[in-house]
């Protein structure tokens, strides 16, 4: 696996891979890798000639009281693993090297607006978070110039900004949204569950607690939001260490709050355990 730090040297790679006739499929990442990261490598490598993974822990997405500094940087761990996963190239630049002009608060910087969509659900607590996001894929899309890209369905609201900006402004990607990966429990992996204490890791089950009761209830008939929402309330209840910051219905193309509960509406939870926010999420139809 070539690990490449520059733009200049990633852009050869893949003008080769182009003049060659070959398929690049990506993986964009933060790094402090786990198995829903592999699973994404997994599928680019069933479904395309070239596996170009990325770790770039982007500043852009963070806000100024959020977990920048302490995210978890383990890249020898990581690239050890998409080595093994039969990763091509692994693009790991510099946040220098990404912003020249400087990341957080550089108010000269071009950004990427996702409109309306960047501030529902997760972007609705996060503010700026997913210009961050778009900003960040965009250029990174730029640069490697994938046949298709490889996204997680755990980051519902990601993925529906991911998939308006590809349509919008004409990226010539095809997007593929994923499954979840779970720890046995049914916690969904992330890599801040690291950040969780043994008490918090036992609470954070909570969330998908609380979408089973959801999900159990909408198999038994009941299609009201509203009551599947209160179903998963009743979970977070018994677990006064969690606190909600959304339970919600909403269409996963806009984001907009449903009333009914149909298959292909996505129900999704955000909640904090200490000061760590997790979500998790059940696509309506599928495998929850
Ligand atoms: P990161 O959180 O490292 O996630 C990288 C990819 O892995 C995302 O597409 C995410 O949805 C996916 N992923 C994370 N946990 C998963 C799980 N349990 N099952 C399946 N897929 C999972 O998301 C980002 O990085 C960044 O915002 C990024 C897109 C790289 C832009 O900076």
């Amino acid at each position: 696996m070539q690990i490449v730090t520059s733009i200049a040297e990633m852009r050869r790679l893949t003008r080769d891979y182009a003049r060659r006739g070959l398929t690049v499929g990506f993986v964009p990442t933060m790094g402090a890798l786990h198995a829903g990261h592999l699973s994404l490598v997994a599928r680019s490598r069933r479904e395309c000639d070239i596996t170009i993974a990325s770790i770039f822990v982007n500043p852009l997405q963070f806000a100024a009281n959020e977990d920048y500094a302490r995210y978890p940087r383990t890249f020898h761990d990581d690239s050890r693993q998409l080595e093994s996963a039969g990763v091509t190239a692994l693009f790991a630049p510099s946040a220098d090297e990404m912003y020249p002009a400087g990341s957080n608060g550089n108010p000269e910087n071009f950004l990427v607006q996702p409109g309306p969509l960047g501030s529902r659900l997760d972007g609705a607590s996060r503010p700026g978070h997913f210009t961050g996001v778009a900003t960040v894929v965009a250029k990174l899309f730029h640069i490697v110039a994938p046949t298709r890209a490889y996204f997680g369905q755990k980051d519902a609201a990601q993925v529906a900004v991911l998939r308006r900006m590809v349509r919008d402004l004409n990226f010539d990607v095809e997007l593929v949204a994923c499954p979840i990966i779970r720890e046995a429990d049914g916690l969904a992996m992330s890599s801040r569950n690291r950040y969780l204490s043994p008490a918090e890791r036992r609470d954070a089950l909570v969330l998908h607690r609380a979408i089973g009761n959801a999900a159990m209830l909408y198999m038994m008939g009941e299609s009201s939001a509203d009551a599947l929402i209160a179903a998963a309330q009743t979970e977070f209840a018994l677990t006064p260490a969690a606190r909600i910051d959304y339970i919600t219905l909403v269409d996963p193309d806009t984001l907009l709050p449903l009333k009914q509960a149909a298959p292909g509406a996505l129900f999704a939870v955000a909640a904090y355990l200490g000061n760590t926010r997790l979500i998790d999420n059940w696509l309506i139809g599928q495998e929850l």
